[in-house]
């Protein structure tokens, strides 16, 4: 016998199918039951096209009984913005029980979906799987509740945990750990770097996987790709993260202008003595861009700002058996206050060839 448990996780799994695709929407899958099986199912996939519980709605061949459940990891919604309220949907469909993982924090609809759905006579129950429900959404919930995106910062490190050796661009991750990488980007909405990374590396931080490696059909979401140019001497001509259609965002102490041509939207921000507030910047990807998973690949300096204001959530590090030796760049500027007060956690572990990938999560 399956426990309400096994179709909950079902409805997560679904739910994953829209990683690359579903943002700045949260994931959310649906599962209907009736006796034990499951009769339909449903995912959202992209914003504009139908949520979860309607495409399960949909599917169902059966005439809706007083037997029959719905389980859904996300709050239906009780608003009309791209497409119609699903708790409308539910309540019209005849459904009345619902199991439901955590309230959607979105404030258009927290709570509202549920009071709608119990008022007229649906059974809700709220909770089931509810930390599996929140990790899976954690950009959505992090945009929802803080005005600022989920930030996930990776760095290769060789064994005497430096970055780079100064002036050379070099790898020093494996090529399998480079392709992990790749997957970590399509994962994020945008991925933003220093100057310094961008004048020394010349990276393109795009997606260069197949829609077959993400096992999805529609086009690849390419993120947003962002820089930290505070006096604007990136030459937009020069340097290939300027390249192609995709939106970029300078963010510079100078001025905010538009560059339809190259896509490039030119953001000024207050300049402190350390750079630009990155506070304000992750205030505007949230709230402008709509950003829920910020991706940052830093330097040593960006990174030293980032943990020493408390700003990175994830941090993911690959440790790499080289030695690079005194000429190379620390990970961080040691002699800085970093990791202030914040919990370090090992979420988890993982070897790519040689190299070692480990997840930590930093909380305040
Ligand atoms: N191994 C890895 O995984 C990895 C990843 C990324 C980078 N890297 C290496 O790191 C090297 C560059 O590191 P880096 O420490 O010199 O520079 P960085 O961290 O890439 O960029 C720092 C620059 O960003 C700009 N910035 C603006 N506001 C800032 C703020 N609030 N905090 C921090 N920076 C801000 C500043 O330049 P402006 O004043 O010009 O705006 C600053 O010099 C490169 O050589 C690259 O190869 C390695």
């Amino acid at each position: 016998m399956k426990s309400e448990i096994f179709f909950m996780e079902h409805a997560i799994s679904l739910a994953k199918n829209g990683t690359y695709t579903a943002s700045p929407n949260p994931l959310v899958g649906c599962v209907i039951t009736e006796h034990n099986k499951i009769l339909s199912e449903g995912y959202h996939f992209k914003t504009g096209l139908d949520h979860a519980e309607i495409i399960a709605l949909k599917k169902l061949k059966k005439k809706v009984n007083k037997n029959m459940t719905m389980f859904i990891n996300l709050e239906p919604c009780c608003h009309y913005g791209k497409t119609a309220p699903c708790a409308e949907a539910i309540i019209k469909s005849g459904i009345k029980n619902i199991y439901i993982s955590i309230l959607d924090p979105n404030p258009l609809v927290k709570g509202k979906g549920v009071k709608h759905l119990r008022s007229n006579g649906v059974s809700v129950k709220i909770g089931l799987c509810k930390d599996k429900a929140r990790s899976l959404n954690k950009g959505y919930i992090s945009r929802m509740k803080k005005n600022i995106p989920y930030v996930t910062a990776k760095q290769a490190l060789s064994i005497d945990s430096k970055i780079s050796l100064l002036g050379k661009n070099k790898w020093i991750s494996s090529k399998e750990s480079r392709r992990d990488v790749q997957y970590l980007r399509a994962e994020s909405c945008a991925i933003l770097v220093g100057a310094k990374t961008v004048i020394n590396d010349n990276p393109m931080l795009d997606v260069r996987l197949s829609k077959k490696d993400l096992d999805i059909e529609l086009e690849i979401r390419q993120p947003i790709r962002i820089v930290l140019d505070t006096n604007l001497k990136l030459n937009i001509n020069k340097y290939k993260i300027f390249n192609g259609i995709e939106k970029k965002i300078v963010f510079n102490s100078l001025s905010s202008l538009y560059n339809n041509k190259k896509n490039i939207d030119f953001v000024k921000i207050r300049k402190y003595k350390d750079g630009l507030n990155i506070g304000s910047i992750l205030k505007i990807l949230a709230e402008k861009y709509e950003i829920n998973n910020l991706m940052v690949e830093p330097g040593s300096k960006l990174l030293t700002t980032l943990i020493g204001k408390n700003f990175i959530d994830e941090l993911v590090l690959y440790h790499c058996p080289i030695y690079i030796g005194k000429l190379g760049l620390n990970f961080i500027n040691i002699n800085n206050k970093a990791f202030n007060n914040q919990s370090i956690a090992i979420d988890s572990v993982k070897k790519f060839s040689n190299d070692v990938r480990i997840t930590y999560k930093l909380t305040r």
